[in-house]
């Protein structure tokens, strides 16, 4: 298994080009399947999880183009679909819940069997299948105690629906059917992210009449058919605020380019609050925690535009170094403390009650053999080996590879002192 070895680095200086966005380009994909015509998309990071995504699409029978080396996939959803999604490729990635919804739409009929929890969740889709429900699809109930997702619909039709939680993944499902239904579909209480901006924006481009995307109120006016589209992914945020929190706690002075800082507001005024000097240039957001020492602050993850979960742990690495005491509050996952175990290895010294963290701060880490638990806690652990004394040895790295093209090498670009090994 490959591994990370991280030493104590000087601040991290220079510019990095932040890719396109993992949460946007899955359910980008899986919109394709909506049309018979080719759809282009450009700006596709180079992740495992979108080849994951490919290899889904080609075994429903699309045709897909993945040309990684130039950020671009192109799919070609034509002839005849499969409607069971392939259980290996599924377990791989749980993202593969978004080609539901699309399947309903062209086959009338999905087979999805669900991956299990995961380490920061069960990640159950109930919101998902009652959106369906209310659009005339029926669930098979035993072969959904089975975790096996078994829907079937003659035609849907346009309902009303409320999210009990502004879930992602279910706003994502129930825009892409509502785009080729019977009539109007309202969602209330909607995600507000801007992947799904980038989603609907994507679908109106195929010919789709959606509204409100980016509030809580979302409107899809069902039409008779989606055409071809070309499409250049939005950067990823994730991405961008990881390496907004290295350069501010290694004290460093760097560029981040290719990114949209609305969709940071949150982490940008997190940031400065710490003391972080963070300007918007011509050329990108200039991020620099050279200037000040870095303050601690409290955070609490909330569904966008609230700060977002997945900087959760990036944010923390951070805090651990920080002057003074921070409480991080985790609303959106039940289980998304996994990393505080792997911070404390090196000296963090957290505590945690429930779904609240107290770091203390002010503190020398010392490197140590930490593992990846998540996709974004993968990646804290290696902001913190860059300013921890000695050694830090990061395993589970796959995870890290999910959702951060060329981590090593971007970081390596700034001066950090990291490499992967393989063992
Ligand atoms: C998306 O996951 C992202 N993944 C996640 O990013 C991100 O953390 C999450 O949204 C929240 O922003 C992709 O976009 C591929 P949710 P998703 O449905 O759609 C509960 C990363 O690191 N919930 O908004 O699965 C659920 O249990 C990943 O890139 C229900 O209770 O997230 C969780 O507690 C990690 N019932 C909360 O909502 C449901 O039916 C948020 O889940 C659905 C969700």
């Amino acid at each position: 298994m490959a591994k990370f070895l991280v030493q104590k680095s000087a601040p991290l200086r220079g510019e990095v080009k932040i890719s396109g966005s993992k949460n946007a380009v899955l359910p980008i994909m899986a919109a394709a399947l909506l049309t018979e015509e080719k759809c282009e998309i450009k700006d596709v990071p180079a992740l495992r999880d979108v080849e994951v995504m490919c290899k889904l699409l080609e075994s429903l029978g699309a045709s897909v183009e993945m040309d990684l080396a130039h950020n671009c996939v192109q799919i070609e959803a034509a002839g005849e679909i499969s409607w069971e999604a392939p259980f290996d490729l599924v377990k791989m990635m749980r993202a593969s819940i978004l080609v539901l919804g699309a399947l309903l739409i062209r086959t009338g009929r999905a087979i999805i069997h669900l991956p299990g929890g995961c380490a920061i969740g069960k990640r159950p889709v109930e919101l998902h299948l009652k959106g369906l429900r209310a659009m005339g699809v029926e669930i098979d109930e035993a072969q959904l105690n089975r975790g096996i997702v078994d829907a079937k619909v003659e035609k849907l039709s346009g309902s009303t629906i409320y999210l009990d939680f502004p879930s992602v993944g279910a706003t994502e499902v129930i825009v892409m059917a509502a785009t080729l239904a019977d009539g109007v579909t309202i969602l209330e209480n909607a995600a507000q992210e801007p992947e799904i901006v980038d989603l609907a924006n994507v679908l109106n481009k195929m010919g789709a009449r959606i509204k409100g995307a980016g509030t809580d109120t979302i409107k899809i006016e069902g039409v008779e058919s989606l055409k071809g589209v070309s499409h250049h992914v939005i950067p990823d945020r994730i991405e961008a605020g990881t390496f907004m929190v290295g350069a501010v706690m290694t004290g460093g002075n760097v560029l981040i380019k290719n990114i949209v800082a609305d969709h940071l507001k949150a982490v940008i005024a997190k940031l400065r609050e710490c003391g972080a000097e963070i300007q918007m240039t011509d050329e990108g957001l200039v991020v620099r925690g050279d200037r000040r020492p870095i303050n601690s602050t409290d955070i609490k993850t909330l569904p966008y535009p609230g700060f977002p979960t997945d900087m959760q742990s990036p944010f923390m690495a951070l805090l651990t170094v920080a002057k003074g005491p921070s409480v991080v509050i985790e609303t959106v996952f039940e289980n998304r403390f996994m990393h505080v175990g792997e911070f404390n290895r090196m000296g963090a010294n957290i505590k945690t009650n429930g779904n609240c963290a107290i770091i203390p701060g002010d503190k020398t880490l010392q490197g140590a053999q930490v593992v990846a638990t998540d996709l974004r806690a993968g990646a804290a652990v290696v902001l913190t080996g860059l300013v921890a004394d000695g050694t830090t040895e990061v395993s589970q790295i796959y995870h890290v590879d999910r959702g951060y093209e060329n981590f090593v090498e971007k970081l390596r670009s700034l001066g950090a002192n990291i490499m992967r090994v393989e063992e």
